[in-house]
């Protein structure tokens, strides 16, 4: 970061003689940022900016997003050539360490994620304390929380060597703890990890096997979820990554910082958009029936909103949705499926959505939760799963940017200030003399 001083600062008069300059800080790729640290000592005067549209609240070095252009690069790298070229605890191994593995790295990060995967069996005793019909997202959100109380004692959040310890055993543990989640929910056995298995395999076998007869994982659809899981990893200052660092710096337990994490993702305007668009798209049925819907999206008194269409920061084409249409058509293709009728109205969906002067005018794309839907429920993962397995790749995600943020000499406890729009200062009435 060129932030050494020599550029001309920006200058905010107030017009009563208050007056600040304010550094400008330039990162390698970018937008600028006005450094505002110093403002309310120099002015008196906070910033007022809802829903964080204009704040860098980091610096950051794992993933830059140019919403304008439609790119996604993770630690330099474009997520077309991830997706295509690499697996997930490759594309892990770089969000959490900065760089591509050697062969050896590899080999030992996937054997440190391997040896970590079982969960301690009163996790489990735990589990079988909710109800059958309980979202594994509710489930999930009390499970990763609940190993905080399993790994408190050797957790030093200063040591390196516990963060690295708790990075491991997020990822390694999270399929675990999804999967538990879902045979939970359908009253079958639960399905130990088996270490002969990839880490998509390794999810799949959880999910689908049953102890009564052998279950072959089937590699095209290893590698489609593989291909999710890498579409999933990070997104930069997203909502539910806000949160994990939000939480983690208060100095919590990163359990308990991405626990809150899988919390603010399972909103329907975040990690939940997944799960709404294939009930969008069940809702809609025939192509006839779409532009009645695209209608409805545009009427300011209706709630509805094309699901899986717009992003905060994307006004292109997300690049994993463009990932993931084409994995569409193959994932279909070879699930026998060529002619499923939620991949035909959610193409002719897009197309009318694109040339329609609504969307145009507004930049609203088909964003990443638009056709992983439809890929998972071909794979007969549940609907109610979607969400659980977006939060299952983005803890890669959440425990590199938690690292991050402690390593970071800069951040401190995450602290907003307000616009006070309340009644001031006033006296107590006593009870009698109200009314
Ligand atoms: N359908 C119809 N209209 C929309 C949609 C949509 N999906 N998204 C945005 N708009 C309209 C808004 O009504 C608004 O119109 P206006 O300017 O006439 O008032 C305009 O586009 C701008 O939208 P905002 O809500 O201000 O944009 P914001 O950045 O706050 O919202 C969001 C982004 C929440 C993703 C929104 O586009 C949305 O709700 N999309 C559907 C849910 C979804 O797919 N979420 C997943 C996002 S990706 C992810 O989290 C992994």
């Amino acid at each position: 970061m060129s932030d050494n001083g020599s550029r001309t600062p920006a200058t905010l008069e107030m017009g009563d003689n208050r007056r600040a300059e304010l550094p400008i800080l330039s990162g390698s790729i970018g937008p600028d940022v006005i450094d505002i640290r110093k403002l309310y000592g120099g002015t008196g005067c906070f910033t007022y900016d809802p829903g964080f549209t204009s704040t860098a609240a980091c610096r950051s070095k794992i993933t830059y997003i140019d919403g304008d252009e439609g790119v996604l690069l993770h630690r330099g790298y474009r997520i077309e050539d991830l997706a295509e070229k690499s697996d997930f605890l490759e594309v892990a191994y770089l969000i959490l360490f900065g760089d591509l593995p050697t062969a050896a790295q590899k080999a030992e990060f996937v054997h440190g994620v391997t040896y970590h995967t079982m969960v301690n069996e009163q996790i489990i005793n735990l589990m079988r304390g909710f109800r059958r019909d309980a979202h594994p997202m509710a489930v999930m959100i009390a499970m990763v929380g609940a190993l905080s109380a399993f790994y408190h004692e050797d957790l030093d959040i200063n040591d390196p060597h516990n963060r690295l310890i708790a990075t491991y055993r997020l990822v390694a543990k999270i399929p675990t703890i999804a999967s538990l989640a879902y045979k939970y929910s359908v009253g079958q056995p639960f399905i130990y990890p088996q270490n002969h298995l990839n880490y998509a395999e390794n999810f799949l076998h959880m999910m689908f096997a049953v102890p009564c007869e052998p279950y072959r994982v089937d590699p095209v659809l290893a590698k489609a979820l593989d291909k999710i899981f890498i579409l999933h990893a990070d997104h930069e200052q997203n909502a539910s990554t806000s949160t994990v660092r939000l939480v983690g710096s208060t100095g919590a337990s990163p359990y308990a910082a991405i626990s809150a994490g899988i919390a603010s993702l399972w909103g329907p305007a975040h990690g939940g958009a997944n799960e709404a668009v294939v009930q969008m798209l069940a809702e809609i049925g025939s192509v006839e029936r779409i532009p009645d819907f695209i209608r409805r999206a545009k009427d300011k008194d209706d709630p509805f909103r094309l699901m899986g269409f717009g992003h905060r920061v994307y006004k292109n084409y997300d690049p994993r949705a463009g990932v993931l249409k084409s994995s569409a058509d193959q994932v279909l293709d070879l699930l026998g499926q060529k002619d499923n009728p939620k991949l035909a109205i959610a193409k002719e969906l897009e197309k009318i959505a694109l040339e329609d002067e609504y969307f145009r005018d507004r930049k609203l794309f088909p964003n990443v939760d638009f056709y992983s839907g439809i890929i998972l429920e071909a794979m007969k993962i549940p609907t109610s799963m979607f969400t659980a397995i977006f939060a299952l790749a983005r803890t890669v995600g959440w425990a590199a940017q938690w690292n991050e943020m402690i390593e970071d000499p800069e951040q401190k406890i995450g602290r907003p200030r307000q616009l006070y729009v309340g009644p001031p200062e006033r006296a107590f009435v006593p009870i009698e003399q109200r009314g």
